[in-house]
């Protein structure tokens, strides 16, 4: 599936330091389209080919609604991966569009889009430069879709802002900053907080050449607000998904252990003013 994409040699470094926009493109598309087979064969069947999860935590936009009512509406899914999110959006009769920096992510998607009969319009883009006009949606939304992966996330807040009508939704699901203090570790060891809270510099991984292979990029709560305020969102809530008593899995950092100590998810619920 991910065809002649060079692939990476060994990480030779994990460190915090700045890296700016292009490198972040660069790095991640590469990182996403080498990752997007394992990360389909892992986590495919918990997102389920048309469902609507926002978080490790299982959290199904079914019973969370934070969307309100979709049928009828023209909807954005940002950082779609294989699209299970737009594909449930079409399945309640929403017009519904999804993008991803990947191509192997959305080769992914239309694999679905066969597999179950419910096509999504899909796009190669970057969610920092939209490819849409102005007003063409009434719902944005992401499930830990390129937030946490571009240098200005403020940036994607006011192309969201932008491609919204008047009262639209914006709601993305992202990592939670306090998370970004503990070593991403399932165990005992990702509960201690060994980094500060206020070290803007993502989180990076190097080949041997020193170039960026993988950038997640790192603000804390406050900088989230500020960005969406600037972008001329309005914030009517942040849900924290509580880690449910049953659920047992374990997905990279995220485990039934961190989960009852720390919240594992933060999502940024907003509307556009009515105009
Ligand atoms: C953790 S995955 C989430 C995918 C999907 N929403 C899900 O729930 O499975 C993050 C996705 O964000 C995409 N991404 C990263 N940077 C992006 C960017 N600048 N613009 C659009 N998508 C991006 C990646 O390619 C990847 O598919």
């Amino acid at each position: 599936m991910t065809g002649s994409i060079e692939p990476l040699g060994p990480t030779a470094a994990v460190t915090r330091r700045d890296v700016d926009s292009g490198s972040t493109v660069r790095a991640n598309r590469h990182w996403w389209d080498l990752d997007a087979d394992d990360y389909q064969a892992e986590h495919g069947e918990f997102l389920g080919d048309a469902r609507f999860i926002w978080s490790p935590e299982g959290l199904d936009e079914e019973q969370a609604g934070l969307l309100g009512s979709v049928a009828g509406r023209d909807v954005l899914e940002v950082g779609c991966g294989a699209a299970q999110c737009g594909r449930w959006l079409v399945a309640q009769g929403a017009r519904a569009v999804a993008f991803d920096l990947s191509v192997n992510q959305l080769r992914h998607a239309r694999r679905l889009d066969e597999r179950t009969g419910l096509h999504v319009p899909l796009i190669q883009a970057d969610a920092t430069r939209l490819p849409f006009a102005a007003s063409s949606f009434d719902i944005v939304c992401s499930a830990f879709g390129a937030v946490p992966f571009v240098t200005d996330s403020a940036a994607v807040m006011r192309e969201a802002a932008r491609v919204l009508r008047s009262g639209g939704r914006s709601v993305c699901s992202v990592t939670p900053p306090i998370r970004s203090c503990c070593p991403d570790d399932p165990g005992p060891e990702g509960l201690i907080a060994r980094e500060s809270y206020f070290d803007r510099r993502p989180y990076v991984e190097e080949d041997d050449s020193g170039a960026a292979t993988y950038v997640e990029h790192h603000r804390t709560i406050g900088d989230r607000v500020r960005e969406i305020v600037a972008a001329g969102l309005t914030l009517i809530d942040i849900v924290e998904p509580e880690w449910p008593e049953e659920h047992r899995r374990v997905w990279g950092q995220w485990s039934p252990l961190r989960g009852r100590v720390i919240p594992g998810t933060a999502i940024f619920v907003c509307e556009n003013a009515e105009q």
